[in-house]
């Protein structure tokens, strides 16, 4: 171990990395601890992140859309035509909540068949490209943990009917975890326990694997981003994407109606003035329930992990950093003793970037509303809300056969 790690090590009195000290350390370990960025400590006693003065902002609603569709359809399928629109699914997510030990996206939500969420994702976006007669590029972010299994499942799979050379796989950047008294954690004698960074690294890590090249070169003008794990999802929608486009703003954000003004999820609104998303837990009761003359929940539009960003924006941001956030999770390590430990409780800091606060950075976004019953099947937990019950609900209420 180099001289500079060991005194950081002795500096802050690391409880698991002091041991390894004088050792010759496994290659990788070592390699893990020269690349550490010990700047994440700093960070857990820094109490929660400063936000602005909070505004509602209204959003593109339903009956406009309906009237509008057809214009927005045509440019919306022009763009994709023109081979304009990328996908970027987000699949790097360990899906603690669900306890699948695999990729989420490899998880079968079928019940007489067999229909697994990729499988789902992939019919979504083939009804517009079947629509536009053009495939639309599909990059899937992985993480460390299942880009193996996760390009292995498409292979098997043949891609589940998707061109596969309109298909690239990139591994987003990972993160250690450190104890509630700031001891960075080991998951294995050559490993320090790293977990993937957080959604909100997308577009960095997207850099960081070349694959701007591949999208320059296909001319790519925006990007639709989504998550893995809503099996509704739709897709490089060519109404959202005209409707953003004709907007003149540089971003969008896929809306549903919130359930209940305590609904757990975050909301649109405007940040000092900039469109942003307020955690549920940021909002006072005031506000959650404040409604406006027509008796809408000012603070009512929730977001759905669909955004369209355009490029060229994105790329003027590339280098301005997220905030981190920093959330209690349960993190597997190993103790002083050297005995592997699984805790049943939150034992430990990970630290993740958001994609929410890139909405901040892009300065602008059309807020657009959706159907939340044909558009919104979260499968986050095994059973009870938004989960793989709740999913397979509404799939069947939206006639799709599982
Ligand atoms: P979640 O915030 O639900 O996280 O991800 P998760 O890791 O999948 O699940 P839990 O919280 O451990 O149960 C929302 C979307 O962001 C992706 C996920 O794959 C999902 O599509 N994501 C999340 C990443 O791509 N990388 C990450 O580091 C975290």
């Amino acid at each position: 171990m180099n001289t500079q790690i060991e005194n950081k090590i002795k500096a802050s009195n690391q409880k698991y990395l002091s041991g390894l000290i004088g050792k010759t350390l496994p290659e990788r370990l070592e390699k893990q601890l020269e690349e550490l960025d010990w700047s994440y400590l700093d960070l857990i006693h820094g109490g929660s992140q400063k936000r602005g003065t909070f505004a509602p902002l209204g959003a593109m609603e339903l009956d406009e859309i309906a009237a509008k569709k057809e214009i927005f359809k045509e440019e919306g399928l022009k763009a994709i035509r023109a081979c304009k629109v990328g996908a970027i699914l987000l699949a790097g997510g360990q899906g603690t909540r669900l306890g699948f030990d695999k990729a989420k996206g490899m998880f079968n939500i079928g019940v007489n068949k067999e229909l697994y969420i990729f499988e789902q994702l992939i019919r979504n976006l083939m009804k517009v490209t079947d629509e536009a007669g053009a495939w639309v590029p599909l990059y899937i972010m992985t993480s460390e943990k299942n880009d193996a299994q996760t390009r292995a499942f498409f292979e098997e799979h043949a891609y589940f009917g998707y061109n596969k050379d309109f298909v690239k796989f990139f591994v987003q950047a990972m993160a250690p975890a450190v104890d509630f008294d700031g001891n960075f954690l080991i998951e294995a004698e050559d490993s320090l326990a790293l977990s993937p960074n957080g959604n909100g690294g997308w577009f960095t890590s997207f850099l960081r694997s070349g694959l701007d090249a591949d999208m320059k070169a296909r001319g790519i003008e925006w990007l639709n981003v989504f998550a893995v794990d809503n099996v509704l999802q739709q897709i490089a929608d060519p109404v959202f994407i005209g409707a953003t486009i004709l907007s003149g703003r540089v971003s969008g954000s896929k809306v549903v109606r919130k359930a209940d003004p305590h609904e757990r999820v975050g909301a649109l609104c405007l940040e000092d003035g900039k469109p942003s998303i307020v955690e549920y837990y940021e909002l006072t009761k005031e506000m959650a329930e404040a409604t406006d003359e027509k008796g809408s929940l000012l603070y009512g539009f929730g977001v759905i992990l669909n955004y369209i960003f355009r490029v060229d924006r994105l790329l003027e941001i590339a280098d301005r950093k997220l905030p981190i956030h920093v959330v209690e999770k349960k993190v597997p390590y190993i103790n002083e003793a050297g005995e592997f430990v699984k805790p049943e409780e939150p034992n430990a800091y990970k630290f993740e970037e958001l994609i929410l606060d890139m909405v901040y950075m892009m300065d602008n976004c059309l807020p657009f509303e959706v159907e939340r019953e044909k558009e919104f099947a979260p499968v986050k937990n095994a059973t009870g809300v938004d989960s793989v019950d709740t999913a397979r609900e509404l799939l069947k209420k939206n006639g799709i056969e599982i």
